[in-house]
């Protein structure tokens, strides 16, 4: 084999490098995310932007904690849930379009379809799914989803599975996510800025070992 310049090699990096970082991800109409709470007035309240898998066990753990604090805090924290389907959960991509097709038709059974997943998510892992068909698994996720999004919604939801817009959301969940360097889910933001320890979740006490001093700051 033929041994490479070591100039050459940087060179060629730095061409691949180019095209790589040239590429321009798809923009949005809307910003990625599903609010839980709307920041109030900018910079008096905290912000924290969650990437969710609705079948990882660890986003799942990180809910009951993050959602105490939201108790806690009440107006003064404010979340927002980016789903990011999760390469390695084969199941990830369709529970993540299943959020988005709720939001579309019923915004307001967006979290409680996030917790029913929570409760319910074990059936959808690789090993219990591994002999059934990606239809099954639809219409699986379907009769789970329209307890929260409402049995009004069947045939709406089934066609939102149909729906290009759906696969186009989903994806450019995981693009933002991506952009933002998730890999694992669970993965927090804090005011903007990434929390270490990223897919583990964090307890309450963490929560408001984080939060505390950041809004006794805005307050002086
Ligand atoms: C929308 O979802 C919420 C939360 O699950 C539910 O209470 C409400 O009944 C749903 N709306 C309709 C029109 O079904
Ligand atoms: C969705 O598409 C599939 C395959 O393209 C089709 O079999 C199914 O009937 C469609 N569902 C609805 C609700 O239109």
């Amino acid at each position: 084999m033929m041994k490479m310049n070591p100039l050459l090699f940087c060179l060629l990096m730095l061409f691949l490098c180019f095209f790589i970082c040239k590429s321009q991800l798809p923009i949005p109409a809307k910003i990625d995310g599903f609010v839980y709470r709307k920041p109030s007035v900018w910079g008096e309240s905290v912000l924290v932007e969650a990437f969710l898998d609705p079948v990882c066990p660890g986003s799942r753990d990180s809910w009951p904690a993050l959602k105490q604090a939201l108790d806690y805090y009440s107006g003064r924290l404010s979340l927002v849930v980016h789903p990011f389907p999760t390469s390695y959960h084969s199941n990830a991509f369709i529970g993540c379009r299943s959020l988005h097709i709720a939001n579309k038709l019923n915004s307001s059974s967006v979290y409680p379809l996030l917790e029913l997943f929570f409760k319910t998510q074990e059936q959808y892992y690789d090993a219990p799914t591994y002999e059934m068909s990606r239809a099954s698994i639809v219409a699986d996720m379907t009769k789970l989803a329209l307890t929260a999004v409402g049995e009004n919604f069947r045939t709406a939801f089934q066609l939102g599975f149909n729906d290009s817009s759906t696969v186009e959301a989903t994806k450019i969940s995981f693009k933002y996510g991506c952009s933002r360097g998730v890999g694992g889910p669970p993965v927090f933001f804090v005011n903007g800025m990434p929390l270490s320890n990223p897919g583990s979740p964090l307890d309450y006490n963490q929560w408001r070992s984080t939060i505390d001093p950041l809004l006794a700051k805005n307050k002086s």
